[in-house]
């Protein structure tokens, strides 16, 4: 009981609770309804107020998950590189791609874009090399002058003259573009038999990405790519967790976190500008969590100065990498708690819970996140075990950045009903639903996420009222100051309100 008596319903709950415990042996179907009402009030969106129109598009909706949920094959329940053309052929997923969604709170840099472009726009530019790795991977590099060799890769091959001897170009097209992404046509569970394997496969591509994406030029070009990417899904803002890299031009000079940070602002700016009803993007600088003491001390410092200098467009900082192999937040609690020894504000977007060793040191991290005041949780897939956790996220309104496709490729999860997310949307616990690495799961934008979150784990009772919820919550719980939070919840609720009254006949 003692969830129930924190409820706005606390006193309902008790009278009916006490009862039923009484006498009473058939049950008062009066009774069973309020219970059930009782339940679909604590929902996320379970408290909102619809209008008539947007009563006549849950109505849709509604008439439309059913018909989903009679599928044989239902496609939350299966991987997602099976269940992609489905979910794509599927009205609901129209309608949510059609849908306002506000922001897209946990996106990374490196794979905002869909990875086709990589290979159609970036390749395709002049003085690409490529050479093939010992571990079958690849590397590109942009060079004026033919490039160094690298260890453990074969002698560089200039894409343009390997292009020009060939009739085809698409098997090598499509060759550079498997080792770019995790999407595959063939059964995944084959192709990734264990995380182990599937978390190598993930930090490989990020690596055969790398030489492409940190070229000045492509950098600049993909950027833009990816704000239209999210812009033309119907999202309006974006919190892009960034590794701010140097960025290399032709001639090999490179460039410093400060001027990659600046770049972001200015095509931000320029975005926004071309693109009024864009609201616009902000910048959460990683590092990886397998440097060690002294690189990190440094890179805290770094950003304190950074979330100083440049605060409209910094929102804050965060630990990128795999948790279960990398070192925990309280391993660099000396660095994480600079900040605040040194009266600098730095706000912290920590990945944590993103595991199912339960119990280990790593499963500490949410505790440990909370700790550390982090304004979200990245992931949160563990917090059911976390009770206290859990009470503290909710109390302190600590949101939850729930990514289901990337939960299951990455092998937390099979069946998308059984997403954790599923008990905190029952009950309205503070989450936003988000895209991770869009580019490396096959997908772009935020609706397939949507789609997952929507039909899989929000079941047949979630509504109209919890896709407003979801969007509302991705302003409420964005790094936005309060006033612009504001402005950018006046700018949702026009397109909001567009789109309901376009799609409610
Ligand atoms: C790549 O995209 C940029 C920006 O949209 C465009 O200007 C350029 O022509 C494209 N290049 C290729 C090779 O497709
Ligand atoms: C190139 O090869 C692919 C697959 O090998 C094939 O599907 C495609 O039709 C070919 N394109 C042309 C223009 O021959
Ligand atoms: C990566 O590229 C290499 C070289 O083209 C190719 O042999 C390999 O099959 C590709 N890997 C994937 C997963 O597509
Ligand atoms: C930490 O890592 C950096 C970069 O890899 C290295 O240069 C440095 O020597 C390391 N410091 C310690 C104390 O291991
Ligand atoms: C977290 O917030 C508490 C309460 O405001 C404060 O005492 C503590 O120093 C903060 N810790 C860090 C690491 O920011
Ligand atoms: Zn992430």
């Amino acid at each position: 009981m003692a969830v129930l008596l924190q409820r706005p319903h606390a006193a309902v709950a008790c009278l009916l609770w006490c009862s039923l415990s009484g006498v009473l042996s058939i049950p008062d179907p009066r009774q069973r309804e309020a219970l059930i009402r009782l339940e679909a009030s604590m929902q996320t969106g379970g408290q909102m107020v619809l209008t008539d129109a947007e009563q006549r598009l849950n109505a849709l909706l509604f008439k439309m998950k059913q018909e989903e949920v009679m599928r044989a094959d239902f496609p939350p329940a299966m991987h997602f590189f099976k269940a992609r053309p489905l979910i794509k052929n599927s009205p609901i997923f129209s309608l949510l791609h059609k849908m306002p969604k506000g922001g897209a709170l946990h996106v990374h840099d490196l794979s905002m874009v869909d990875m086709e472009w990589l290979v159609k726009n970036a390749t395709y530019r002049p003085h690409c090399y490529m050479c093939y790795t010992d571990s079958q991977s690849i590397r590109f590099v942009f060079s004026s002058q033919w490039p160094k060799a690298l260890p453990r890769c074969s002698p560089w091959i200039l894409l343009e003259n390997l292009r020009a001897k060939l009739v085809n170009t698409t098997d090598l097209d499509n060759s550079i573009m498997g080792n770019l992404t995790l999407f595959t046509d063939q059964d995944p569970e084959t192709v990734y038999p264990s995380q182990d394997v599937i978390w190598d496969r993930f930090e490989q591509a990020f690596l055969a990405l790398w030489g492409l994406v940190t070229y000045a030029p492509v950098f600049r070009d993909y950027y833009y790519e990816g704000l239209t990417q999210f812009y033309m899904d119907n999202v309006m803002y974006v919190e892009l967790r960034a590794l701010l890299p140097e960025i290399y031009e032709l001639d090999g000079s490179s460039h410093d976190t400060t001027w990659t940070l600046k770049t972001y602002q200015e095509i931000t700016r320029q975005f926004t500008a071309e693109h009024p009803d864009f609201f616009g993007a902000r910048i959460i600088f990683t590092v990886h969590r397998g440097v060690n003491m002294s690189v990190m001390t440094g890179v805290v410092e770094k950003a304190m100065k950074l979330q100083r200098d440049f605060s409209d467009i910094m929102a804050g900082f965060d630990l990128v990498g795999r948790e279960d192999s990398g070192r925990p937040l309280w391993y660099f609690r000396d660095a994480l708690s600079l900040p605040v020894e040194k009266g600098a504000t730095l706000p912290f977007f920590f990945h944590a819970g993103e595991t199912d060793l339960e119990g280990t040191e790593v499963d500490q991290n949410l505790l440990d996140a909370l700790l550390l005041n982090t304004s979200r949780i990245g992931h949160g897939f563990a917090l059911l075990r976390h009770p206290v956790a859990k009470d503290i996220s909710r109390k302190r309104g600590v949101a939850v950045e729930v990514c289901p496709i990337s939960n299951q490729v990455m092998m937390l999860v099979k069946d998308l009903r059984n997403h954790p997310a599923a008990a905190l949307m029952s009950e309205n616990h503070p989450l936003v639903i988000s895209s991770d690495d869009p580019g490396m799961f096959g997908t772009s934008g935020l609706s397939y996420d949507f789609y997952e979150a929507f039909v899989g784990f929000g079941g047949i009772r979630s509504h109209i009222g919890s896709l407003k919820e979801l969007a509302i919550n991705s302003i409420r719980y964005s790094s936005l100051t309060p006033e612009l939070q504001e402005k950018a919840m006046a700018l949702w609720q026009r397109r909001w309100d567009k789109f309901v009254s376009e799609n409610s006949s």
